[in-house]
This record gives C-alpha cells, sequence and structure tokens, in this order.
C-alpha cells in the first residue's frame, strides 16, 4: 500500500443544449426547444459549485472547461457569471486555464472577445470537416466559411490558443478528403487539433441507419497520412487523438489523462474526487436530463467510492492514452496502490511490445496505442459487474473521443464525458 496524495484539482462544467442534436452525438446534449433557459441554470450551476466546494477546500482549480453540448449558446455575460460562482467558492488559480467549446454555427459574430474579457483563455471549435458535403452528411449547423470566420475572429481577439475538432472517415471521405481536411484546418493556424474517427455510437441516428462510412483499413489509412502531415507542420501527437504545438496541450484533459481530480457541475456532469485523508477516491454523477437537473436540489448527485481492485484499471484507461505514458510515482501517488500491484501485465505488455519502459515508468508503444483496448481491458479485475455500471468503449487506433471525453469523466454516460 503506497500513500494517496491529492492531485491537481480542475473543474468541468456542462451545458446540454445545442441548436440541433447531429445524427453521431451520444453526448449528454438535447436539441434547444424555445427560450434557452441561462439565468435559471447559471444560477443552478453556481449552487452546485457552492455544495461541492466544502470537499476541496484549499485546493487550487488549475483549469475549467465549459463543455457541451453547446456552450457558446450561453452569452459571455453566462459564463461570466459561473467564473464568478467558481471564484467565490473555490480556489480558482490565477494562471488557470479556461476553455470554452464552441460550434461555429452557434455563436455570436463578435462574442469571443467577449468571452475573451469573461476569463476564457482558451477556445475548442467543433469544425469537423472543411467539405461541406461532409457537413451536411454529419447535419452540421455551419458551413466551412464560418469555421473560417470564427478561427479569424479568435486570433483577432487574441485568442489564439483554440483547438480545432476533426473527425475523419466520413460518409463518402477518401483519403484525400481527410487529409485536405487537416490541410484546411491547419491553414487557420491553430494550437491544438483533436482528431477522431467518425464512430457508430448506441443509441444514435447513425446507429440505427449508418451511412455508408469507409473500412477500417481506409480508416487506418487515412489517420496514418494525416498525423504525417500534422508531424510536418510542427504538430505533437500527444494523446491518441490530440495534436498540439509545443507547450500547447490542454491543460484540463492532460489532467484527466493523468487521472487528476475534477469537480463536475451541470447536467449529467461527473466528477472525480481524492479524499486523501480517508484513502478514497469518489466518483460523483449529476442528474443527466436538464429539467431534472434544474429541479434537483445541489445536494443530489450520486457518489460512488471506486473499489480499491478497479484503481489499476481506472488510472491505465486514461493515463495509456498519453503517449508520454506515466510514471509509477504518480501511478502509487493517484491510486494509493504498490507499484508492484500492477508489476505482472505490465511486464506481459513489455514482452508483446505494447508498452516500453521511460525512465520513470512506462509509455505505450505505436502497436500499443493501437491495441489500446487490449491493454486496458487487461487491468480489468475479475469480475463482471464494475462499480460504474460501465462500458469499457474505447475505439481502436485513435479513434477514442476524448478531448471532451476522457473515459469516466465529464457529462455524459456510461462511460464519460
Ligand atoms: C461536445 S462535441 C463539441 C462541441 C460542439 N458541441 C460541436 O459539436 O461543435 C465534442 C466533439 O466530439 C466529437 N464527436 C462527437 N460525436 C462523435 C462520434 N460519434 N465519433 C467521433 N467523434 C465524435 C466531435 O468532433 C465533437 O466536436
Ligand atoms: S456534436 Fe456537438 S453540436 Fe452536435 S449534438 Fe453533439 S454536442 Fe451538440
Amino acid at each position: 500500500m503506497s500513500a494517496l496524495l491529492a492531485p491537481p484539482l480542475s473543474l468541468y462544467v456542462h451545458f446540454p443544449w445545442c441548436v440541433r442534436k447531429c445524427p453521431y452525438c451520444d453526448f449528454n446534449s438535447y436539441t434547444l426547444q424555445g427560450e434557452l433557459a441561462a439565468g435559471p441554470y447559471v444560477a443552478r450551476l453556481a449552487r452546485d459549485l457552492e455544495a461541492q466546494a466544502a470537499e476541496v477546500t484549499g485546493r487550487p482549480v488549475v483549469s475549467v472547461f465549459f463543455g457541451g453540448g453547446t456552450p457558446s449558446l450561453f452569452p459571455p455575460s453566462s459564463i461570466a457569471g459561473v467564473l464568478e460562482a467558481a471564484r467565490r467558492h473555490l480556489c480558482l488559480a490565477a494562471d488557470a486555464e479556461v476553455t470554452l467549446e464552441a460550434n461555429p454555427g452557434a455563436v455570436e459574430r463578435g462574442a469571443f472577445g467577449e468571452y475573451g474579457g469573461a476569463g476564457v483563455t482558451r477556445v475548442s471549435l467543433g469544425a469537423q470537416s472543411f467539405a461541406p458535403e461532409a457537413l451536411a452528411a454529419l447535419g452540421r449547423i455551419h458551413s466551412p466559411l464560418e469555421t473560417r470566420r470564427a478561427a479569424e475572429e479568435l486570433h483577432a481577439v487574441g485568442l489564439s490558443n483554440f483547438n480545432l475538432d476533426l473527425m475523419y472517415a466520413l460518409p463518402g471521405q477518401d483519403r484525400d478528403g481527410a487529409l485536405r481536411d487537416v490541410e484546411e484546418a491547419l491553414a487557420l493556424a491553430p494550437a491544438h487539433l483533436s482528431h477522431y474517427q467518425l464512430t457508430l455510437e448506441p443509441g444514435t441516428v447513425f446507429a440505427a441507419r449508418p451511412p455508408p462510412l469507409p473500412d477500417e483499413d481506409d480508416a487506418a489509412a487515412m489517420l496514418e497520412d494525416c498525423a504525417e502531415l500534422l508531424a510536418v507542420a510542427g504538430f505533437e501527437h500527444y494523446e491518441v487523438s490530440a495534436w498540439a504545438r509545443p507547450g500547447r496541450q490542454c491543460r484540463h484533459n492532460l489532467n484527466y489523462w493523468s487521472f487528476g481530480d475534477y469537480l463536475g457541475v451541470g447536467a449529467g456532469a461527473h466528477g472525480k474526487l481524492t479524499a486523501a485523508e480517508r484513502g478514497e477516491i469518489v466518483r460523483t454523477v449529476q442528474p443527466r436530463e436538464p429539467r431534472r437537473y434544474l429541479a434537483a436540489s445541489p445536494g443530489e448527485l450520486a457518489r460512488n467510492p471506486v473499489p480499491r481492485d478497479e484503481l489499476p484499471f481506472e488510472f491505465m484507461l486514461n493515463a495509456l492514452r498519453l503517449t508520454a505514458g506515466f510514471s509509477l510515482e504518480d501511478f502509487s501517488a493517484r491510486t494509493g496502490l504498490a507499484a508492484s500491484s500492477v508489476a505482472a501485465p505490465l511486464e506481459r505488455f513489455m514482452a508483446r511490445g505494447l508498452l516500453e519502459r521511460t525512465s520513470a515508468g512506462y509509455r505505450p508503444t505505436e502497436l500499443g496505442l493501437r491495441f489500446l483496448n487490449d491493454l486496458v481491458a487487461d487491468f480489468l479485475p475479475e469480475r463482471a459487474e464494475m462499480s460504474g455500471g460501465f462500458a469499457l468503449s474505447i475505439a481502436p487506433a485513435g479513434g477514442a473521443r476524448d478531448s471532451l471525453r476522457p473515459l469516466f469523466t465529464g457529462a455524459d454516460t456510461p462511460f464519460g464525458e
């Protein structure tokens, strides 16, 4: 047994509404019907922050992520209101990274300057593709021009630290099409690029009526081509689906992937908190449906202590997504378990060429990143039922969505944000 130490703390804030639900999306998001209840929702978030503050007294919040759904449907004054509440109830670090997710079709022209003024330091834009026919097939509400305009505006107001979300292996897309999307994205000079393979998620319109998609070999070739292009452009591949210019990794997501702590507020938001003094790690989940969340009292969130034998799996599920891997010291400090508890599977994976040693720990090899599912599944305890009731849902080879959805985090279920 090792001493459990409180890791860095982040804050995730979920906004569950969108202009229109996309047919591929299984996030906890809903087509907005009628007026946006911005005032009541922000007031509820503030009560949530107040209620959870006692559990993190004195701990600095190093990053905030406004995710969705479509947070950019909320005006800058709402975002300012949530940050004000966060400052009132928590210790928000002066240099905290504050990311806002924005849909290029659901952000007022000229609003980015005001979001910056409200305290946002980083933006994540859902570009998805620059091909009009692909955007139409995906049911997106914006044109490539709106994405370009949004990126230009971000540079103009000094928010150059922005991410573009792109998806590949889209309906009717070929290798050239996937490469062109990355080229178009790079032309907008983002600091970060998230590149997800389109996956058919259970319960979505696409799962019920799948569009014609490129096969897995084509998808793998697309990923390889795009990765080469990104490397040449000076982007570092630091997580299975994320590339960044040096020093521009998303600090918030890095904290998820390093098995850090986070408060989760908003409909369906998940949190993870380490109570070092009790030797316990607890997962929290808010009521998922927006109306229920609005009606519930802040104390009504579910709390599920993570059984000790699930900790290696939960740690690896996150840490093995990082190309730099993890240190054994962090493994012990963040799980409270001795490094010897995972020595046998780590050695097995080394022997199979899926992991390699670093000076402080281990990292996945290229092969390991491609077979992340196998790697992670091996850390599951020998029990059919797991406490969180989750499904193992990581797509192979760079397909895992994450920036928003490190597994078990954020706002979605059953596996994560
Ligand atoms: C919460 S959404 C992003 C923000 C905003 N709602 C938007 O769509 O513009 C997070 C990202 O997950 C990715 N995503 C969502 N569903 C996906 C799927 N089925 N397969 C792959 N990526 C997906 C998209 O790139 C999307 O931008
Ligand atoms: S992909 Fe984004 S815009 Fe589309 S439904 Fe999901 S959260 Fe909303």
